[in-house]
């Protein structure tokens, strides 16, 4: 492997029997940064995930006044309370995070300031309307670029109203969103949320806030108040259930391999991958499950599949799997029979168009797909393996961290000779990436 920002790849990886640990999860790095730079005093945190993504985070509440403290053991933020801001004329850069981006505007709505919000080439692609739409409901004023994008302008309003909020996309950015907005409105606001990630509302309630969530089938409702104290929050940062799918997926196609990733995040919102590999016929297990501070954890057991299946996958499962699908497909492409997999417009909505990069991928492999701007149709080859010679080249022109993990496991699943673009995409999510995949190969 070279140092460029391109790597080549000309054999697939040989069997291993490992244990890894992959970095803190991001969602929940990022939450914590957030919630932190709201407590009264000083929080800690280990493992918390040193990526772009949540150095963006930090960034931004340096910016708004928030002193932060980053040790080799821990990180330390000295919240200065709920109203603890403090900027004047402010540009927040969200780079390539849509989650900060969304999330943080939400605890702008009362921002006395008008305050920036700028983000990456990717980033500057994506809907921000589906967060100004709702903050606006509390009082909140906004000026997008064409209406929809970044950059773009918060101008706070002081008197901000409760709203009733119908959230149909299953968008936790949206929901979470929408969370903060109403721990700064009097009153009661009320949320129907389509099914998705919940790491906000748990961090509520381990935090004791005033967040009533009732889980009905296909949607929650949150109703939550205004807040007056956040207490310090200390934690653990488990690790990352999206970052441990690249090597689910990779032991699940390699021959004779067995691995187990160490201490990872298995909330059930985030765990559709586990789910939809099992129903495919891949042996996962979660070992050693513990509760922490409201989240689930546990140590993910994968071998190599021998018969994998094919799966129309039930559209409950796709919120949580959301950021797996791209390696999902791989899995569908060595598969018995004919994958489908609908309801996915989301996907094209995510740090590049995804469900377009699945087509692409798998096109490389030599695998037919037949793909709408919401499905795919994956038609499997169980015995697919490329020729030694065939070249591929990966260019992702909006860097998507994803498709380049997702073409790295696919080179080293099927073979070929792959040219792969983009390596510093990596560092978004998942820096030391690759340091793993070559500890996997060394015996
Ligand atoms: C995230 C929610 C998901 C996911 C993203 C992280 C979060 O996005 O794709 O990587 O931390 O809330 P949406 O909420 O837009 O689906």
């Amino acid at each position: 492997m070279s140092n460029s920002k391109i790597i080549n790849i000309n054999n697939k990886i040989n069997s291993f029997n490992k244990t890894i640990t992959v970095p803190g999860d991001k969602s929940l790095s990022i939450r914590w940064v957030l919630f932190a730079s709201l407590a009264n005093g000083t929080s800690k945190a280990k493992n918390l995930l040193m990526s772009e993504d949540v150095l963006a985070t930090i960034e931004a509440i340096k910016k708004l006044g928030i002193k932060v403290i980053i040790t080799k053991k821990e990180c330390k933020i000295f919240g200065k309370g709920i109203n603890g801001y403090k900027y004047k004329k402010l540009t927040i850069n969200a780079k390539n995070s849509g989650t900060l981006g969304r999330l943080i505007l939400g605890l702008l709505v009362n921002s006395t300031e008008p305050i920036n919000l700028i983000g990456d080439k990717s980033l500057s692609k994506r809907d921000f309307k589906r967060v100004s739409d709702p903050l606006s409901k509390f009082g909140a004023k906004f000026e997008l670029t064409k209406d929809n994008f970044l950059p773009l302008k918060i101008n706070g309003s002081s008197n901000l109203k409760p709203i009733k909020y119908n959230e149909i996309r299953g968008s936790a950015q949206c929901k979470s969103s929408i969370i903060f907005a109403a721990m700064r409105t009097d009153g009661t606001t009320i949320i129907k949320a389509k099914k998705s990630r919940n790491h906000t509302e748990l961090l509520c309630k381990h935090l004791k806030l005033p967040i009533i969530t009732k889980n009905n089938k296909n949607f929650d409702e949150i109703k939550i108040k205004k807040i007056k104290k956040i207490n310090t929050l200390n934690y653990d940062i488990p690790s990352d259930i999206s970052s441990s799918a690249f090597f689910i997926v990779l032991t699940a196609l390699s021959k004779s391999s067995e691995l187990t990733i160490k201490n990872v995040n298995i909330n059930p919102s985030r765990t559709g991958i586990i789910t939809i590999l099992k129903k495919m016929g891949v042996k996962i297990i979660f070992k050693n499950q513990k509760t922490y501070k409201g989240e689930k954890k546990a140590d993910i057991k994968v071998v190599s599949a021998k018969n994998i299946k094919a799966i129309n996958c039930p559209p409950e499962l796709n919120s949580g799997a959301i950021d797996e699908f791209l390696v999902i497909f791989l899995v569908a492409a060595k598969a018995k029979g004919v994958s489908y997999f609908k309801d996915l417009g989301e996907l094209n909505q995510k740090e590049s168009p995804r469900l377009k990069w699945g087509e692409k991928i798998l096109a490389n492999l030599g695998v037919k797909t037949i793909t709408t701007n919401n499905s795919i149709k994956i038609y499997g080859n169980p015995n697919l393996n490329l020729d030694f010679n065939k070249k591929i080249t990966i260019k992702n022109y909006l860097k998507d961290h994803r498709v380049f993990m997702t073409s790295l496991i696919a080179a080293l699943s099927f073979g070929g000779k792959w040219t792969i673009h983009d390596k510093d995409s990596i560092n978004t999510s998942f820096p030391n990436f690759l340091r793993i995949i070559e500890d996997l190969n060394n015996d």
